[in-house]
């Protein structure tokens, strides 16, 4: 029996309603990256692409890793010949690999923290990958007490991953709710924050 559930989701993991919440979540990131010039992106959990390829755009190098071979093999699947920037998908768990080979301008991670037990381990590695200046933005659920699952956070409190990015040594720190969606986060109302912080 497959153990990754993604692997198993893959072929069937663009619905509309996933794709919906993909485009809000790309607006965000797309707000906060508009007017900025950066090289290099790591999509870190990258899934299918549905976030990536709409904020494409803003770069010339996009490496985007994920522990899921099949969700890779989406995405890869999405590659246009025609794009004006080097893409690269391929499958990793940093929780298990240190070595990268790659130092990214920007990385983000949407809705990916949810599913790692340690985040403050997957976090500090992504601080080691971070070129100096560069920038991570998080897109995450608001904590939310009515969910329970034995494998998934019910959401994060913005002050709590403010204190961690804090330690691990990042600095401008925002954080902010931007969106409040019905039956978004397991078939229940949810917010979702968007946090920005540099190195
Ligand atoms: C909810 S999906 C989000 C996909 C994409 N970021 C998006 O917003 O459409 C979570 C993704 O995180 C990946 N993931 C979970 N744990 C991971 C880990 N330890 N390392 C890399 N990817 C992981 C899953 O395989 C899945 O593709």
């Amino acid at each position: 029996m497959e153990d990754n559930v993604f692997n198993q989701m893959a072929a069937k993991y663009d619905t509309e309603d996933r794709k919906e919440l993909a485009n809000v979540i790309a607006n965000e990131i797309n707000r906060i990256l508009d007017g900025k010039n950066y090289y290099s992106l790591l999509d870190y959990g990258g899934g299918t692409g549905l976030v990536t390829f709409q904020i494409a755009k803003h770069f010339n190098e996009i490496l985007l890793l994920d522990s899921s071979h099949e969700m890779i093999k989406v995405a890869q699947s999405k590659i246009d010949p025609k794009q004006d920037y080097n893409f690269e998908a391929r499958q990793l768990n940093l929780m298990e690999d240190n070595d990268l080979g790659f130092k990214a301008d920007v990385i983000i991670l949407s809705l990916v923290l949810l599913h790692i037990p340690d985040i403050e381990t997957l976090l500090q590695k992504l601080f080691n990958v971070l070129n100096k200046d560069g920038m991570l933005i998080l897109i995450d659920f608001d904590k939310n007490e009515s969910i329970y699952h034995p494998k998934v956070h019910n959401g994060f409190v913005q002050n709590e991953i403010m204190e961690l990015l804090t330690k691990i040594g990042f600095h401008d720190i925002e954080m902010h709710t931007f969106y409040h969606g019905k039956n978004i986060f397991m078939n229940k109302d949810a917010s979702l924050f968007s946090s920005i912080s540099k190195k």
